[in-house]
């Protein structure tokens, strides 16, 4: 067991020696399902790749399926297929188009209990094909179950979504006090709001409340998203709303909010210590299980 460890720590290490991996990893979650966490996650991946960016969709809620639903793509098998050998990870990866791929996950625990150290090598090694990644967008479930806060913990940034409906605002707060015991700061985007004016009140009560009972907690609103059929439409008819509506307020709004989260993680000092790539993100989670 132990030298399996050694092993797999030289082989971290050496391949940290080898390149450097910049991938931002931007976790995606929210307290209530249904908020729009997937249509926002798509959207944005698909702002950033339409910027040159290469985006990466991590599909983490594949139990209740959408990002190829919503990408309009197949998908076969899973990352889980990959642990289990069963896949190459290049296997699994669908291009959606120019600059984004689309990585299905598993909503359950089981790439979680899965540590065959042999494999998980091989699965490291193949990993490093992702290092070219500029972002990760990880769509995970909804709520604070054991996997999502793992998925959060090992995130580099984490975006809490709500709708304004009081229940939905009570489960994000949930959420933003579990996630706050291990990001001091988290970002909301408020979604489906009638105005501008509305997504600031709603801001205001989370924060207020947020403030008087979390230690340490930088409450970041990344901007809000109207309510509009457009989007509804959109995903109707499996297309992407910062496709089809260009220049519609809801698509303005959506850039706004991917800009500023560029702003903020353009401001923040990079952690060169830490292995950013995606095989070592899987390994932290495992390990944190
Ligand atoms: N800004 C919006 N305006 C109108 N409808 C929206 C908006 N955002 C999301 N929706 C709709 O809400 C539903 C749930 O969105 P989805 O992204 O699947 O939520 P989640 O991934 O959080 O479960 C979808 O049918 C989507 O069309
Ligand atoms: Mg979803």
């Amino acid at each position: 067991m132990q030298t399996q460890a050694n092993k797999l720590q030289e082989l971290v290490s050496l391949k940290n020696s080898k390149r450097t991996k910049n991938t931002k990893y931007i976790a995606i979650t929210s307290g209530k399902g249904g908020v729009g966490k997937s249509t926002i996650s798509a959207n944005m991946a698909n702002i950033l790749a339409k910027n040159g960016y290469k985006v990466g969709l991590f599909d983490a809620d594949i139990g209740l399926a959408n990002l190829d639903v919503i990408l309009k793509v197949s998908i076969d098998k899973n990352i889980l297929h990959v642990l289990k050998g069963e896949a190459s990870l290049g296997e699994i990866i669908v291009p959606v188009k120019k600059n984004l791929i689309l990585i299905p996950g598993e909503s359950g625990d089981e790439i979680l209990k899965f540590n065959d150290q042999f494999l998980y090598e091989r699965f490291l090694d193949e990993a490093s094909i992702l290092d070219e990644l500029d972002f990760l967008i990880i769509d995970t479930g909804a709520g604070i179950g054991g996997h999502t806060q793992l998925f959060l913990e090992a995130s580099d940034e984490v975006i809490v979504v709500t709708i304004p409906d009081p229940a939905a605002i009570t489960d994000a707060y949930a959420t933003i006090k579990i996630t706050a015991k291990v990001k001091n700061t988290i970002h909301l985007i408020l979604n489906m709001t009638k105005s501008a004016k509305e997504a600031n009140i709603i801001y205001e009560k989370i924060s207020k409340v947020a403030m008087a009972n979390i230690d340490n907690l930088n409450l970041n609103l990344l901007g809000s998203l109207s309510d509009d059929k457009i989007v509804a439409k959109s995903i109707k008819q499996r297309t992407l709303f910062s496709d089809d509506a260009p220049n519609s307020t809801v698509t303005l709004e959506m850039k706004k909010i991917t800009s500023n989260l560029i702003y903020k993680l353009e401001r923040k000092v990079l952690d060169s210590s830490k292995d950013r790539g995606f095989g070592n993100f899987i390994k932290s989670l495992i390990d944190k299980f």
